[in-house]
């Protein structure tokens, strides 16, 4: 079983003045392909938090998959990529390329998200811009080749 954390990042949400609609949005369509989400936080736009954050999740092993939501764009304070890379091992551009690729049919605004993917551990981080018809938009490209992708990552054979 997969298990997953899904992590908002917003200030507004953090404080409870904006209700996250993303941020449910992700675990309904990871759950549906039977990814079990086992955590679910809102964070402000506030580097170390997140960076801190993803490091302890991914070190204890709590979760495999890691999606983040908001905070990758051009804003002063959209600061994810950064946190995200602060504590990644090894990037896996191909992940936020093709998001953008795909995205770019529906939006040409999708050239705006500074979205990263990669790997911490057994664990694969995924940012996704933060509107929900972002997630949707985002998700729907990915979650195809997740489950083989977590697979690859967390197996202990080296048969590929
Ligand atoms: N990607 C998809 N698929 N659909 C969208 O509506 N919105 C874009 C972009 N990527 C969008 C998208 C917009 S408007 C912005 S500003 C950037 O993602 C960054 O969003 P964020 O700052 O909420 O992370």
């Amino acid at each position: 079983m997969i298990k997953a954390a899904v992590i908002t990042v917003s200030d507004k949400g953090s404080q409870g003045l904006r209700e996250d609609l993303s941020g449910p949005l992700a675990i309904k369509l990871l759950e549906e392909i039977s990814i079990k989400v086992v955590k679910y936080l809102i964070l402000p736009d506030e580097r170390d938090q997140i960076s801190t954050t993803l490091k302890i999740l991914c070190d204890n092993n709590e979760a495999n998959l890691i999606i983040t939501t908001g905070g990758t764009g051009l804003a002063p304070r959209d600061i994810t990529p950064e946190a995200t890379l602060d504590i990644l091992e090894r990037q896996a551009p191909g992940i936020a390329e093709v998001i953008r690729l795909k995205s770019l049919e529906k939006t040409p605004k999708a050239m705006l998200s500074r979205a990263v993917a990669g790997i911490r551990k057994s664990t694969l981080i995924i940012n996704l811009p933060g509107s929900p018809k972002a997630v949707q938009e985002s998700l729907e490209v990915i979650l195809p080749v997740l489950p083989q992708a977590i697979e690859i990552l967390t197996s202990t054979s080296f048969e590929h």
